[in-house]
């Protein structure tokens, strides 16, 4: 081997050496598939006009970055914000589930992912009604 091959050789085992490592802790970054959605602890007060689509069932709402919807006998809430790239996704009453109008995701009343392209779950989280009065925690 010559002196020239010898240093290309060098080289680019040097680079792989320290780029390596690298991509390999991004990859197992791609690998969470924990729900996500914000940290939240709130209150809804069902007699307030903004909140009156939530006096139906199927009615939903949103406020600090979860979608609150009243399945009938209960209500459930998951995180507004889609894992894929962002956008707002919003309850269908027709398909009984969350979805992004940006690309398409798809997710389910517990939050998880039924159509790409997000791959992560959106986060669900506890509510608790008290007379007029909904308590969204998570
Ligand atoms: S931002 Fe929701 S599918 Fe792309």
């Amino acid at each position: 081997m010559d002196r020239r091959k010898f240093l290309k050789g060098s080289a680019l085992f040097c680079g792989l050496a320290i780029v390596g490592p690298a991509l390999l802790v991004e990859s197992c970054k791609k690998i969470d598939n924990s729900a996500q959605g914000p940290t939240v602890n709130f209150t809804i007060d069902l007699t307030q006009s903004a909140n009156s689509a939530l006096n139906t069932a199927g009615g939903s709402g949103s406020s600090n970055g979860v979608v609150i919807v009243n399945m009938g006998t209960n209500f459930i809430a998951i995180a507004q914000r889609c894992t894929h790239s962002g956008c707002s996704v919003a309850y269908s009453s027709s398909g009984n589930d969350f979805v992004c109008p940006c690309h398409g995701a798809k997710f389910d009343i517990n939050g998880a992912v039924t159509n790409g392209p997000a791959q992560i779950a959106l986060k669900k989280y506890t509510v608790t009604q008290s007379g007029n009065i909904l308590t969204v925690v998570g």
